[in-house]
């Protein structure tokens, strides 16, 4: 059997509840919001060791902040994940259940790797960082973290070269079910997406705390001016790495895919875009809001370089997401939907609430009674919501059988 047909064949025969289009800006925009979150919680790991290596008194002060962003951002990153994991499961089943499989191992223990990185994080936070006591947690969690986006990148990687998986799965013509070997990986790309998003990511974090607590009346100003001219520094030195690092990416990965010449021009002009973004706000204190605007629309950028690329790789073997297999399945569109909007109301609130209630100081912190409001009604859907989907499961069990 050709590669071509093993890819059409292996699609799901009841085929996408939606058009599969659809699914591919969802995986885009998710992706987005999972990579920040994760890379987020790498950088801040950095800064975490950073700061109390260092032990000065502002790198302490930061370094405490930091340890406990840590184990939020890897929360909200696992979560977030899940949205684009639903969308690749949807479009690119066979690609991506090949690499699991071939990838068994790691795949399997993947879960076990990120859950024991947040553990380290959160006790690193919980135990260690008033006193910087335990600092070997914060380096384990770390090094799980790294290693959970290295497997993320192996899984990815080998999802989008399905010429090779026979000879991966059976070299010399026996089988090697451990699925223990990282079969491909690209330098350039796990460089690009992992350590230097982080320096990136918390970089941004960085201009939006300064920011938002500069908005303060009892603000430590001189405290703030120094955070921000530190992720200014590490914005300009991660951007101009970041460029050398698209172009590697894009000279060999990108020149392998066919699609060479446009991923090395786009990210080599984005890290420098970046660059000069930083370089040309010389006081940064105020400018948070624009910072991540400006990230997350470079981050959309890179989604849309790593969907081009595996359109190109997939498209030489005939596989093509506007050619997948659909059946508009209402019930499921109206689930989704309803769930999406509900959801992000309530994410929208807490967001609202911590905004508002961070303010002032513990002790004054309010909310706006519109806020409240719209804190009622979402709760209030979220509680319907609830009793519907008990509702469908009861009549499920109870007259369906
Ligand atoms: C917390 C540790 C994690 C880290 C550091 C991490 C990092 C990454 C990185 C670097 C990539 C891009 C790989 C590449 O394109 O080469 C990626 C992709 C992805 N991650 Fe994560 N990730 C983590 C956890 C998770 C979890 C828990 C999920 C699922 C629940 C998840 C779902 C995904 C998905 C679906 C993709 C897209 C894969 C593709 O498009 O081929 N990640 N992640």
């Amino acid at each position: 059997m050709e590669v071509d047909d093993a890819l059409r064949m292996m699609r799901d025969p009841l085929g996408a509840p939606f058009y599969p289009q659809v699914f591919q800006v969802l995986l885009v925009i998710t992706w987005v919001i999972h990579i920040f979150f994760v890379t987020l919680a790498v950088g801040a790991s950095v800064s975490t060791i950073w700061g109390f290596r260092r032990g000065g008194e502002y790198e302490l002060r930061l370094a405490r902040s930091t340890a406990r962003l840590t184990p939020s951002a890897v929360g909200l990153g696992i979560v977030t994940g899940i949205a684009p994991l639903l969308f690749l499961q949807t479009i690119y089943d066979p690609i991506w259940y090949a690499s699991n499989a071939l990838t068994g191992f790691w795949s399997v223990i993947f879960i076990l790797v990120v859950a024991s990185g947040y553990t380290c994080a959160y006790v690193f936070y919980l135990k260690g960082s008033p006193e910087g006591r335990l600092l070997w947690t914060s380096v384990a969690g770390l090094v799980l973290l790294l290693l959970a986006g290295w497997i993320m990148h192996v899984l990815a990687s080998v999802s989008i070269r399905p010429e090779q998986w026979r000879q991966w799965y059976a070299p010399d013509g026996v089988a090697d079910t451990r699925g223990i070997q990282f079969h491909a990986a690209n330098a350039g790309r796990v460089t690009f997406l992992l350590p230097l998003q982080g320096a990136l990511s918390v970089a941004i974090a960085g201009l939006v705390y300064t920011w938002y607590r500069s908005k303060r009346a009892d603000a430590d100003r001189e405290f703030l001016t120094w955070v921000a001219a530190r992720a200014r520094r590490v914005g300009i030195v991660a951007s101009l790495l970041y460029s050398a690092a698209g172009v590697w990416w894009g000279l060999t990965e990108g020149a392998e895919m066919k699609v060479g010449i446009e991923v090395t021009v786009t990210l080599g002009a984005l890290g420098l875009a970046l660059a000069a973004f930083f370089a040309l706000h010389r006081n940064p204190v105020a400018i948070g809001p624009r910072a991540i605007a400006a990230w997350f629309g470079s981050l959309a950028v890179v989604a849309v370089v790593r969907e081009v690329i595996r359109s190109s790789a997939l498209a030489e073997f005939g596989y093509r997401v506007a050619d997948y297999p659909f059946r508009v399945d209402w019930g499921s569109v109206a689930m989704f939907g309803v769930t999406s909007v509900v959801g992000v109301s309530i994410i929208v609130y807490l967001v609202l609430v911590l905004y508002q209630a961070g303010l002032r100081s513990a002790d004054q912190a309010t909310i706006s009674l519109r806020v409240d409001r719209f804190g009622r009604v979402a709760t209030g859907m979220l509680g319907a919501w609830f009793g519907f989907f008990l509702l469908v499961g009861l009549y499920a069990v109870l007259v369906l059988k």
